[in-house]
């Protein structure tokens, strides 16, 4: 079984400045929780018991996120505010958290080389920090992890359809034959292909299961698109380490959510907001009024 996952959180976030000069966007918030414990509690609902996550400069706060913090909680019980503890329940995860640092920004996979050592000899899973998958503890990675079946030469990448029009701002599969089902075989795959050269509207969406050979295939890969060593680039190939390459589509009613960008992010934040529990139904109202 897989166990080990890798969260990238190094991306400096300058589509989404003023709001990330100081805190990494994967800590922005969605409804009540960063972005980046979404993404953890996926993980830790699959199963996984170490995470590494790969930083960059100030990211600092992800780190104190999953600490414990002791002063708060005396705090909270000392001024009679034991009902608020239970937001901080994630502290408990029993998960292991690894932090590294990718010291350039080179690219997607240039972050995932530095959880080689991290790796070792084993398959991982990756989720990326900045995409929330579904509203409620998504059981993506899970299923993934399922799908693999401890076959060690085979990666597997979650993709959803996508506008035709919105293909460039992604990494883009080709299914091998008629795509048909959850999970099916890719023939190939291409990083932010222009619209008209897309050889689909798949759209690769932040969630993959590596194989131990990844790290060899990503040596190898040169440069691509926006000059950066592209994970996809280095997927393709490991075709030629005779990996499979298979593709495990997000059903109806589970999308992502991507915070790459002011208007997904105000997009998620309000559909976020609008279900919470306690909020949602007064925010609705509130809402219909300012429309
Ligand atoms: C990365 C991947 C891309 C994928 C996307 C999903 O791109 O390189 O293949 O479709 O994440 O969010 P980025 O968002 O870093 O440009």
């Amino acid at each position: 079984m897989i166990t080990s996952a890798v969260v990238p959180v190094a991306g400096m976030g300058t589509r989404m400045l003023p709001a990330t000069k100081s805190q990494p966007k994967e800590m922005l918030p969605v409804g009540k929780k960063p972005i980046v414990q979404y993404v953890v509690e996926e993980l830790v609902a699959a199963g996984i018991e170490e995470i590494l996550f790969v930083t960059g400069r100030g990211k600092h706060s992800i780190e104190n996120h999953f600490d414990f913090d002791h002063q708060l909680m005396r705090l909270l019980r000392e001024t009679g505010k034991e009902d608020l503890l239970e937001e901080l329940e994630f502290e408990r995860f029993t998960t292991h958290f690894f932090y590294t640092r990718q010291r350039l920004q080179r690219g997607l996979g240039d972050a995932i080389l530095c959880a080689e050592r991290f790796a070792g000899d084993a398959p991982i899973a990756v989720a990326l920090g900045d995409s929330i998958i579904g509203m409620s503890t998504s059981s993506c990675v899970r299923r993934m992890i399922e799908a693999a079946d401890n076959d060690r030469n085979v990666c597997i990448i979650a993709v959803e359809e996508v506008d035709p029009k919105l293909v460039s701002h992604y990494g883009v599969i080709q299914p091998k034959g008629s795509a048909a089902g959850a999970l099916f075989e890719i023939a190939d795959l291409v990083e932010k292909p222009a619209v008209n050269e897309a050889p689909s509207n798949l759209v690769i969406a932040g969630r993959y299961i590596l194989p131990p050979r990844i790290f060899e295939a990503i040596r190898r890969t040169e440069p691509g698109a926006n000059g950066e060593i592209q994970l996809t680039d280095a997927i393709r190939l490991l075709r030629e380490y005779g990996c499979r390459l298979l593709a495990l589509r997000l059903p109806p009613g589970e999308r992502r959510y991507d915070i790459g960008n002011f208007e997904s992010y105000f997009e998620t934040f309000i559909e976020f907001a609008l279900a919470d529990r306690e909020f949602g139904p007064r925010l609705r109202e509130r809402v219909k009024r300012l429309l």
